[in-house]
């Protein structure tokens, strides 16, 4: 039986900015299925990524959807902003909302996929009360806030974790793993129950990002030869 392909949404975080165009073509001819836009204001993250001017550059490009995670302090000041500009699935970090159910109903309204994050040292335990809303849960491997970071194991359990929780309710999530994902692990991570995966460097840092993007497509298909971890 042939598994249902998974999502692969390559980072754009690792990037070349000044010359963002050739990054978004090679995605758009690519296998990929989303870009990854990661959002980081400088207090939810110590880092300062980038804002709307890159938004509206993908928005003009890009023709996948635009999977935005937004790494930011009270992300509901922004929601409408980042649809407007083309996200179709906003993520936020449950870390960062006080009324995280409210926050997931705003994003709903818009018209955009549901997602929220956790970092890793939150239980998906703390999930339970808003999976029934949700369309995508993105399980952060490393510390938010840079590409090119160690992928913590410790996620693989959560993953499966996760998975469990949500089949026994009958509810069919997007699982999201983002952090130091490449073709030495993400069968694992994929095996666990993920079904989207996020790579930045492994695939943006690489000599040939179309033939790691390919690689990591094709894990769990017919014919696929699996690195060893
Ligand atoms: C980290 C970001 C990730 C990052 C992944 O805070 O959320 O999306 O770009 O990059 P890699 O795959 O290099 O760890
Ligand atoms: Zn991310």
């Amino acid at each position: 039986m042939k598994r249902i392909p998974h999502i692969i949404a390559p980072s754009i975080l690792s990037a070349d900015f000044g010359n963002l165009n050739s990054t978004i073509d090679l995605i758009n001819a690519s296998e990929a299925d989303w870009f990854h836009v990661d959002v980081m204001d400088g207090m939810f993250v110590p880092n300062i990524s980038f804002g709307f001017p890159v938004m509206e550059a993908l928005q003009r490009r890009a023709t996948k959807p635009l999977d935005v995670h937004l790494m930011i302090e009270s992300p509901e000041r922004y929601i409408e902003r980042f649809r407007a500009l083309g996200a179709h699935v906003i993520t936020v970090h449950l870390e960062a909302c006080k009324h995280l159910h409210r926050v997931i109903h705003q994003i709903k309204e818009t018209g955009a996929l549901a997602g929220v994050a956790i970092n890793p040292h939150t239980s998906v335990t703390q999930l339970a009360d808003v999976l029934g809303d949700l369309d995508l849960v993105l399980v952060m491997s490393v510390n938010p806030g840079f590409g090119g970071q160690k992928f913590i194991y410790q996620s693989i359990p959560k993953v499966a974790q996760l998975r469990q929780m949500a089949t026994e309710r009958n509810l069919f999530p997007y699982i999201e793993v983002d952090g130091g994902i490449g073709p030495h692990n993400a069968e694992r991570v994929l095996q666990a129950g993920a079904n989207a995966l996020v790579a930045g460097n492994a695939v943006l840092g690489a000599e040939d990002p179309n033939a790691v993007i390919r690689n990591l497509k094709a894990i769990g298909q017919e014919g696929f030869k699996s690195i060893p971890a």
